[in-house]
């Protein structure tokens, strides 16, 4: 069920119509709606039911923190990448016992901070941050809770930008010599292994390349196992894809109970990840047509929204849908590109898409929830938009526009010679 909705010819988020909200909080914005976020949540709560494990939200896809406080409210445990993110879960009310730690580029002051708030796990990806974690550990007189983030070279089927599971790319631990580092980080002192875990990649429309990923990962526990090592928790990553355009993602219930049948009658733990599949379809980026530029070979929409604000399309060549917030009177119907104001050929939010436009169009990006404000930057200095949170009928600003004075804070001039 999608809480978006066109009612008396107005798309509504909720129960609001974007229109309103556009002139209430101004373009470009982003809106979420929080109904949707908690139904998505708890598709992945009720799907793990009383299997023992935890649904940690991968913080990285839309930080803000109420949306981070809606989840903590449901109980939801949080995957982070970095001492920042560690930050707003707890501002947001999270338990960080809930939290897993994941990255490859964890910094000796991340650690010390994330031991002291006593988070319910470290995923380890490599040997060398093993040795650091022990060390850090030991200083600091506690002991690591540790899984090992193991690369199990299966190909994910996804962009390339986006997989992260095959040997070549920077992530994990070869799954051949995992066993050799799980030996070592049980001799080690400080560190006390728990899990394995593993992330193959994100916007996987089939669960196949999960499955093949997660036999792969059984198979080391059981060797584990054989050395004495018992592995009390599996954690797979992130979560499954979500309809953007024609996708057919399988139901997350049919995904996580294929998952636990593979089990067996091992005693695990089951943890996942899920970023994109919780927050995507819960939001969009409203814009407004600034000028309506027809040339002879392409008809350009430049609208209000560019890059630094959704830089997937850039990025991914993702294709985001696009809905007007109501439908324009005069116009007829043309394929248009929609650009926006940043000097880069490469500055669209959506291409070739049949629309009747007219300037002062309102219109929405679809599926902007995940990976959308987080990667916004002040390219061009360009003010980062506002956000808003829809619950029910009520819309809160959970993020002010930037002002000028917000884009250019931390900036300072050189000091003036004398005569300058
Ligand atoms: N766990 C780890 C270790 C990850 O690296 C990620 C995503 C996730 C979980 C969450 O995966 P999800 O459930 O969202 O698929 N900016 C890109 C996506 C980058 C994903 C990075 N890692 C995009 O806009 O498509």
């Amino acid at each position: 069920m999608s809480v978006f909705e066109r009612r008396d010819g107005d798309l509504c988020l909720e129960g609001l119509a974007l229109n309103r909200l556009a002139d209430d909080f101004g373009t470009p914005c982003y809106v979420y709606s929080r109904a949707a976020i908690e139904q998505a949540y708890l598709q992945y709560a009720e799907a793990l039911g009383s299997h023992p494990g935890k649904i940690c939200y991968a913080v990285k896809a839309n930080s803000n923190i109420a949306v981070l406080q809606v989840l903590a409210q449901l109980g939801s445990g949080f995957d982070i990448v970095s001492e920042g993110e560690l930050r707003r879960v707890l501002l947001a009310g999270g338990d960080p016992a809930k939290v897993i730690f994941s990255g490859v580029g964890k910094t000796r002051d991340e650690m010390a901070f994330a031991l002291d708030c006593g988070i319910a796990c470290f995923n380890v990806e490599s040997a060398a941050e093993l040795e650091l974690l022990s060390a850090v550990a030991t200083e600091c007189n506690a002991v690591a809770p540790v899984s090992l983030r193991v690369n199990p070279d299966v190909d994910a089927q996804t962009h390339p930008y986006i997989s992260t599971g095959l040997k070549e790319n920077k992530f994990g631990i070869d799954i051949n010599t995992a066993l050799e580092v799980y030996q070592r980080a049980a001799s080690l002192p400080g560190i006390e292994v728990l899990g394995v875990d593993c992330h193959i990649g994100s916007q996987l429309t089939e669960s196949q390349p999960f499955f093949d990923a997660l036999e792969r990962l059984l198979l080391l526990i059981d060797e584990l196992a054989d050395k004495g090592i018992v592995i009390e928790h599996l954690d797979l990553g992130g979560g499954i894809g979500v309809r953007y355009r024609d996708e057919t993602p399988p139901s997350i219930q049919q995904h996580i109970d294929t998952i636990k049948a593979r089990l067996g009658d091992r005693k695990l733990a089951l943890m996942f990840e899920p970023g994109r599949s919780i927050v995507a379809n819960a939001g969009a980026l409203l814009t407004e047509v600034l000028f309506l530029k027809p040339t002879e070979h392409k008809n350009f929409a430049i609208v209000d929204a560019a890059m630094n604000d959704n830089i997937r399309p850039s990025l991914y060549q993702a294709w985001q849908a696009v809905e007007p917030l109501r439908a324009a009177e005069h116009a007829e119907t043309l394929h248009w590109d929609l650009v926006g104001p940043i000097c880069e050929t490469g500055d669209f939010i959506a291409k070739d898409r049949e629309l009747a436009l007219e300037p002062g169009q309102r219109l929405a990006l679809m599926s902007s929830g995940a990976y959308g404000f987080v990667m916004s930057s002040n390219y061009n200095s360009r003010p980062r938009v506002a956000e808003v949170l829809v619950d029910g009928d009520q819309a809160h600003l959970i993020r002010a526009r930037e002002t000028f004075d917000d884009i250019v804070r931390g900036e300072a001039l050189l000091p003036l010679s004398e005569g300058q």
